[in-house]
């Protein structure tokens, strides 16, 4: 019998990927599905961006490229984050990868081995212990609370203080929860970072989907508070233009970081795909106003689910500042029954709402997150009142 390695049974496959291709099976059998799945926006990627790529192959931008991404694109970054962000980096502080999954994986990569202990906050997006373990080393979880804007306390953070502790991953705004943390809570952890010597990984994928109030990137924090944490931040090109398939991220920090990590990368896919790369250019640099429209699109799809799910008996959902999730709080129907099957957990009650109402969730205990369902509302407004109606009419029908 073929033996794989001992790497392959500490990870747990992607439960969110599994539930996108459950779907797309359900769908393909003429299921007439309601998908509150998708970790992806509904739009094309914008045409200008599309044009981009298609002259990068006509004119042969079509090969390998430097390893840690091409210098125009670098440069672009660099523009992009002194707009939106307003920090100063220099291209070769950036690495530019096969999505921001590789940037993030590569940062553990670099960082932790055996022995090494990250601190992860619940709920988590199911990658960051993954991550973790593959790196040999081991995720210790830090709870926060619904009722704070799912923000750590400083107490629950010192509680997992120890020598074994090398970092600490953040994500705001956040997946599963598009809680966006205040500014105060993010310049206590860099100072606790910075006090106790640990690498703090920002992954601010979402960082241009914020509804309600403002955004700081971590670095600008760190920057203006004059902290001193080390910090590797990843962003991505996926949410913001559209472009999860093009598969482009990038982190920046410190140089020996980033050129470790580009070690490891330059071993294992050599370079980010030439025409995404040449692509992100104009995504970045080019006319924004896509990003404007889809920003004002989920809003207004934001508004409608959060206040559809406020609707259900005993359900409570928090108004979430930035991505495109909701996460209510579905605890009073846990206990329940339906035909004499007992819902004990939130896999349960998501299996249920996809079997007997056709509707595709994600549950939230995969999250760390007992008791929470996660709503992504990147699908027209039609469709979510659709969706949350044959909700409401299952769980009249629970013991
Ligand atoms: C929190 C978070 N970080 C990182 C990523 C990775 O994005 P990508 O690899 O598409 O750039 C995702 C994707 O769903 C995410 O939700």
């Amino acid at each position: 019998m073929t033996s794989l390695a001992k790497r392959v049974e500490q990870i747990k496959p992607s439960f969110t990927l599994e539930m996108v291709s459950r779907a797309a099976d359900l769908k393909s059998k003429g299921i007439d599905l309601i998908n509150f799945s998708a970790g992806q926006p509904d739009f094309n990627t914008p045409n200008n961006i599309i044009e981009a790529a298609k002259k990068a192959m006509d004119i042969g931008k079509t090969k390998y490229t430097a390893g840690s991404g091409t210098l125009d694109l670098r440069n672009a970054i660099c523009l992009k984050i002194k707009r939106e962000n307003k920090i100063d980096i220099s291209p070769s502080n950036i690495l530019v990868s096969n999505g921001e999954k590789q940037s993030l994986s590569l940062a553990c990569q670099a960082l932790f081995q055996l022995g090494d202990q990250v601190l992860i906050f619940k709920p988590y997006w199911v990658s960051f212990p993954e991550f973790v373990c593959l790196a040999d080393a081991k995720p210790v979880f830090i709870d926060t609370n619904s009722n704070n804007n799912f923000e750590p306390d400083q107490v629950e953070i010192e509680s997992k203080i120890s020598d074994s502790v090398k970092g600490i991953i953040i994500n705001s705004p956040s997946n599963p929860t598009g809680s966006i943390w205040s500014d105060e809570t993010i310049i206590k952890i860099l100072k606790l970072a910075k006090t106790h010597n640990w690498v703090v990984i920002s992954d601010e994928c979402y960082e241009r989907l914020v509804f309600d109030g403002s955004f700081t990137s971590a670095e600008k924090l760190n920057q203006d508070f004059n902290i001193g944490a080390t910090i590797v931040t990843c962003m991505s090109m996926s949410k913001t233009y559209s472009m999860t398939g093009w598969r482009i991220g990038y982190s920046f920090g410190q140089k020996i970081i980033i050129d470790a990590m580009n070690k490891i990368q330059g071993q294992s896919t050599s370079c980010a795909n030439s025409i995404s790369q040449a692509a992100s250019v104009e995504a970045l640099i080019g006319d924004q106003s896509t990003v404007v429209m889809m920003l004002k699109k989920f809003k207004e799809r934001r508004d409608l689910m959060v206040s559809l799910l406020n609707k259900i008996t005993g359900v409570k959902c928090n108004i979430p500042g930035g991505a495109f999730y909701a996460f209510p709080n579905f605890e009073n129907y846990i206990g329940k029954s339906f035909n004499g099957l007992k819902i004990k957990n939130s896999f349960v009650l998501s299996e249920l709402f996809l079997t007997e109402a056709n509707v595709v969730t994600v549950p939230g205990d995969g999250f760390g997150a007992p008791g929470h369902i996660r709503f992504s509302y990147p699908v027209s407004k039609k469709k979510i009142k659709e969706g949350i109606g044959r909700i409401n009419n299952f769980l009249d029908k629970l013991d």
